[in-house]
């Protein structure tokens, strides 16, 4: 396969993918169904980079691509989010590591090392609970960011764990801005 037929293939994936995640909101707390991961081309696509344009994405809105074969919110915070979440004590939180691939595995869990941008704008997240693994719902849960509904666990507005079972923040995975409009994750 050539470079460009790959990069036409990623971005018919993203395009299906992206409506597929919207859907996944919608109907709540399906777990990623296993059949994704056994897809023939899965594994052609597991070592792979995506380019996902956020031009459409409006502040307080989540866009959800799949990307290696697992769900990635892409959240754009509005001020109220990206505030209430600059006001936690790090003595409230349940895991105090950042969670965040792009910086060192010792790095705290202020907002400031969970958000991809300076200005806290936008938080790129796996969208699996790190309970057992099922798809949180955005705009939700007692801290207004993000509850599995599986066993009850609640995430604030910057992807970290507050209450119920799951023990650690939603993993940022390795992402940065590509350009204005476009995050390149992986
Ligand atoms: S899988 Fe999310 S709370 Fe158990």
């Amino acid at each position: 396969m050539s470079h460009a037929d790959e990069s036409a293939g990623s971005r018919r994936d993203f395009l299906y993918y992206a409506t597929a995640g919207a859907g996944a909101i919608a109907t709540g707390a399906a777990v990623w169904p296993l059949v994704n991961q056994m897809n023939p081309s899965a594994d052609t696509r597991a070592m792979a980079s995506i380019f996902v344009d956020i031009s459409g994405v409006e502040v307080g809105t989540q866009l959800t691509v799949k990307w290696r074969g697992k769900p990635v919110f892409i959240r754009r915070r509005t001020a109220e989010e990206i505030d209430a979440s600059r006001a936690v004590a790090m003595a409230d939180l349940v895991d105090v590591k950042s969670e965040n691939a792009n910086i060192g595995a010792e790095a705290d869990a202020s907002d400031a090392n969970r958000s991809l941008d300076e200005a806290g704008e936008w938080l790129v997240m796996m969208g699996v609970c790190t309970h057992l693994g099922c798809v949180p719902l955005g705009n939700a849960g007692d801290f207004g960011g993000w509850f599995c509904p599986c066993h009850g666990s609640h995430y604030d507005t910057a992807g970290r764990i507050r209450k119920g079972p799951a023990p650690r923040n939603l993993p940022v995975p390795v992402a940065k801005f590509e350009n204005e409009t476009t995050i390149k994750l992986g």
